[in-house]
């Protein structure tokens, strides 16, 4: 940390008299435009955006081959009964290409969203320890860094909510019309040329609300857990792949099942291109579907997320480190 000069000591008044983050975060990035220590932090930034890329690369690798067993496992039930029977039959078949189908719109989805995420966190670290007075964000509370990931996920909203409106879009055509006349770039394209830039973002107050409370739990679970796995005189820093990958794992399945309410209200949100307001449609649901509607399909979305999400951390933490040696 760089000493106090006159400038920052009037950001810390500034930001001890705000009573809302949105202002903190404005003095703290004008603060940096006028200090030496802007370029750390765009060095910094510039890091995590390089190595949440990374990590949503790993998740895809690992995860894709499972995202397409469960659709396949969705829609077809009767012939693909088990998991790993639908595995070898794709393998079989189609071999790995059957396998990764639908990568590269994946791909490019999970590191926009991952590199803005990751960015994001970084930053949003650095003004809840700013706020709090935590000298360092290594310092940092479990509910400090959970509060990062919250903040965090409020920006990552505007790069995830029409990616998945895509993506549903195109898995609902598949179940309704059985064939795609479409694919991902061809429908965004169409959907920008009939209800432009507002078209893509139908349902950004659902992935906000979905997202911010998930994130929370992601970020939280995430750094709890890598505590609770690091062995007596050791750093978190050293406790090693496997244990990382189920800290990153656990961060998963905690945000899923704190999301998977409201996820289940985006897609039918996004889907029907409704404009009703999220708390009716759930209250529709309710009535009548039931509370088990709003749970519907978690459980391959676990066992998806468990081993996508242990690769994300592993690999932006390898990245991470690794960029911070090099150019630290
Ligand atoms: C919060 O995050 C920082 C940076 O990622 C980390 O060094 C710190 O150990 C975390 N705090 C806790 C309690 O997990």
């Amino acid at each position: 940390m760089a000493c106090i000069t006159p400038l920052r000591a009037s950001v810390l008044l500034t930001v001890v008299r705000a009573d809302g983050a949105p202002a903190a975060a404005m003095s703290l990035a004008a603060e940096e435009f006028h200090t030496d220590t802007g370029g750390a932090h765009y060095r910094d930034g510039a890091i995590d955006l390089v190595a949440g890329s990374m990590g949503g690369v790993a998740s895809v690798l690992v995860g894709q081959p499972l995202d397409t067993v469960k659709v396949k496992m969705q829609a077809f039930p009767e012939v693909h009964t088990n998991l790993l029977g639908c595995f070898r039959t794709t393998f079989a078949g189609d071999g790995l290409r059957g396998l990764y189908a639908g990568t590269v719109p994946a791909l490019a989805a999970n590191v926009a969203e991952n590199s803005v995420l990751f960015c994001a966190y970084g930053f949003c670290q650095k003004l809840v320890a700013r706020v709090t007075r935590t000298p360092d964000v290594a310092e940092l509370s479990v509910i400090g860094n959970a509060t990062a990931g919250f903040v965090a996920a409020f920006f990552s909203s505007f790069t995830l909510c029409p990616t998945e409106l895509v993506k549903c879009r195109l898995q609902a055509m598949r179940e309704t019309h059985g064939r795609l006349d479409v694919g991902p770039f061809g429908l965004t394209k169409r959907i920008l040329r009939a209800e432009g830039v507002p078209g893509l973002f139908r349902g950004l107050t659902a992935t906000m609300a979905r997202e911010m409370p998930g994130y929370f739990f992601f970020f939280g679970g995430y750094e709890a857990t890598r505590a609770l796995l690091t062995p007596a005189g050791l750093t978190k820093d050293e406790i090693g792949a496997a244990r990382t990958i189920v800290a990153g794992g656990v961060g998963g399945i905690m945000l899923w099942v704190a999301i998977f309410p409201a996820d289940v209200v985006k897609s039918r949100i996004q889907v029907e291109g409704s404009r009703e307001p999220m708390l009716r449609v759930m209250r529709t649901i309710l009535q009548k579907e039931g509370v088990l509607a709003l749970y519907n399909g978690l459980g391959p979305t676990l066992l998806r997320t468990f081993p996508a999400t242990g690769v994300l951390f592993l690999a932006y933490e390898l990245t991470k480190k690794s960029l911070h040696s090099l150019f630290g």
